[in-house]
């Protein structure tokens, strides 16, 4: 949560920390705010609300330093104010900090500042750090960069953070443990910020930095080290992110263009890993650990949100092909609950982001314990990347909608991927089913494009549906988990109550809010379930629920019994959910924009969930 720039060089600060702030407003858009460094003075310019507001501000400010430092927050502590939008200064006016995490011990941090004469401005933990910095700095007689350092081993909690220091105008100090954080490498310049996303425009070169890192940004040099002084050797790597790809390209919010977008994210993660002239499947990144996965006693699978509904459909597809056994957990469960988990236990985890703090203290509490965890992530280099063992990523290309919706089909996708390849060399996929799948892959784009075509239906659906205050979702077997994502897209970004149910247990409770005023989104392609769907159908209509139901276009039951269907091309049984999905999706989108909400940015979300 909480997006941070910096900048340091020849050119003016102000436009690059603004632009890069409108890049990085997907991870929290309550407050944001600038602090520049001009004629050896530290101003500050922040307020509630979204960039756009910084910018009327500052409007009529001189903003020509050319060293500064941005942030766009997602509230933690403090509610979103002017008082509690970063950058926070120090009670002397020395410092000024941005940060993006938590500090935990910041409560008892405070108190001890207090004592020694410190007062406060804020409800942050941010200001306390300021503070902290301050005080050390003043006290100790110590240079800046030493008074971060001090102060980050008085810290608990997690960090992204960048310092500007009034007495040091030509630098800038970045720490990170446990918030990401890069540097992008220019001409006599440098960039720093929470992903690349505001740095690809300028400079490929960026260096990400390691937990406990500590960087130094001088216009000609930068100093890598760890907090405890270590010199650290720098290692340049490329991005390659088209900025073309991050900007809306015609559509009117990212949201619609990531849903359209999924004709293409599809096929980019299957390319060049399934081959369906030869019948095979090659996943660079786990090919080492194919064998002990064809051999594994149990697989588990964690995630959150979206990516755990994604693992859960995983957990259909790969107990179908590989008959080895999978448990799906909410990371933030797992990671607490004590579960027994140990080295013949194969772990995935599945995050878009690849920086959701619940799934990361996961990855490590199995990794601690000796389980071989995969990745299944989105962005390149991301901190879940780079800590698990091994990993594929889905290449869906950078999603800016806060609601996840073509990382969902890519991580299907990959997972698919994964268990075919492991039934068929495991023996328990036949080759026929194993070709036919494969085939069928490079079938679903096409198919893809067909429900996007249909897209004008779907708006005139949801209009009907869209002063509704309650929703539900059904589906069985695999079409379970997307009955749920179905409903979790809608309340998100439309903050209507939905609720996704195993169709069949409807009866055991749920069925009592049927009633005239309750849509019921029915997931009935052809499957084993078929049969059973129509008589869940049938009992929400004689409670007079409005049935919506995704058929296939041959369907010949379900046609007549609901009132609006949404036809769906066939594919295979275990390939389905990454089509019934995308008018799930849509529906939920156009209600959302009828209701006039903003639905790239959700209230009270945030894109990267890098607080527990
Ligand atoms: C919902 C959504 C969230 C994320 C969840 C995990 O649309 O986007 O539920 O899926 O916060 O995020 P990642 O996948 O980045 O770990």
């Amino acid at each position: 949560m909480c997006g941070i720039v910096g900048y340091i060089g020849p050119k003016e600060a102000c436009p690059i920390l603004i632009n890069g702030l409108k890049r990085l407003e997907y991870r929290g858009y309550d407050s944001a705010g600038i602090a520049l460094i001009h004629n050896n003075n530290i101003q500050v310019y922040k307020c509630k609300g979204r960039v756009q507001d910084l910018e009327h501000h500052m409007e009529l400010e001189d903003t020509s330093a050319t060293i500064g430092m941005g942030h766009t927050r997602w509230a933690t502590h403090g509610e979103p104010n002017d008082a509690n939008a970063h950058p926070h200064t120090s009670m002397n006016g020395l410092f000024s900090i941005v940060h993006n995490g938590i500090i935990e011990n910041h409560a008892l941090l405070k108190e001890k500042l207090q004592a020694r004469g410190y007062s406060f401005q804020s409800e942050t933990d941010t200001e306390v750090l300021a503070n902290l910095i301050e005080y050390i700095y003043t006290k100790g007689q110590v240079n800046a960069e030493n008074a971060v350092r001090l102060a980050l081993t008085k810290v608990i909690g997690a960090y992204g953070l960048v310092v500007l220091c009034k007495n040091e105008p030509d630098q800038l100090v970045v720490a990170r443990k446990g918030s990401p954080l890069v540097i992008g490498v220019g001409q006599s310049e440098y960039f720093v910020a929470s992903d690349a996303t505001p740095i690809v425009e300028y400079t490929k070169n960026v260096i990400y930095l390691n937990d406990d890192d500590v960087a130094i940004l001088k216009r000609d040099e930068m100093i890598l080290k760890t907090i405890k002084n270590t010199p650290v050797s720098l290692s340049i790597q490329q991005v390659d992110i088209d900025i073309e790809k991050i900007e809306k390209g015609g559509f009117p919010h990212f949201m619609l263009k990531e849903i359209f977008e999924q004709v293409n994210s599809i096929y980019d993660t299957i390319r060049g890993r399934v081959n369906a002239e030869a019948s095979e499947i090659y996943l660079g990144g786990i090919s080492e650990i194919i064998p002990k996965m064809v051999n594994a006693h149990r697989i588990i699978i964690i995630g959150c949100g979206t990516s755990w509904h994604a693992g859960t459909v995983g957990e259909y597809i790969f107990e179908e092909f590989t008959r080895i056994p999978v448990e799906v957990e909410y990371a933030s469960e797992f990671r607490y609950r004590n579960p027994i988990v140990d080295a013949n236990d194969i772990v995935i985890a599945i995050s878009q982001s690849g920086e959701t703090a619940d799934t990361l203290a996961a990855i490590k509490y199995a990794k601690a314990h000796g389980a071989t965890v995969i990745g299944i992530c989105n962005v390149v280099g991301s901190s879940i990347a780079r800590e698990t063992d091994a990993g594929v990523y889905t290449h869906a290309g950078p999603e800016i909608g806060v609601a996840s919706t073509k990382a969902f089909t890519a991580q299907i996708s990959v997972l698919a991927m994964m268990a075919l390849q492991i039934g068929h060399r495991k023996g328990t996929l036949s080759d026929e089913l194993y070709k036919k799948y494969i085939n069928e892959l490079y079938n679903l784009p096409d198919k893809v494009k067909a429900i996007l075509e249909k897209n004008d239906k779907i708006k005139e659906i949801a209009a009907i549906y869209k002063d509704s205050t309650n929703a539900i979702y059904l589906g069985r077997g695999c079409q379970f988990p997307v009955a749920l994502e179905g409903a979790l897209k809608l309340k998100e970004i439309s903050y209507i109550h939905a609720e996704g149910y195993p169709a069949a247990e409807m009866k055991h409770g749920p069925i009592a809010l049927i009633d005239e005023n309750m849509p019921v989104f029915a997931i009935a392609t052809n499957d084993n379930y078929y049969d059973k769907i129509v008589s869940n159908i049938k009992e929400i209509q004689s409670r007079k629920g409005h049935v919506i139901a995704l058929v296939n276009d041959n369907d010949a039951q379900v046609k007549k019994l609901a009132e609006h269907v949404i036809e769906i091309p066939e594919t295979l049984e275990y390939l389905s959910p990454l089509l019934n999905v995308i008018p799930l999706q849509l529906i939920s989108y156009h209600i959302a924009v009828m209701r006039g909400c903003n639905v790239d940015m959700p209230r009270n979300l945030a894109k990267s969930v890098t607080v527990e």
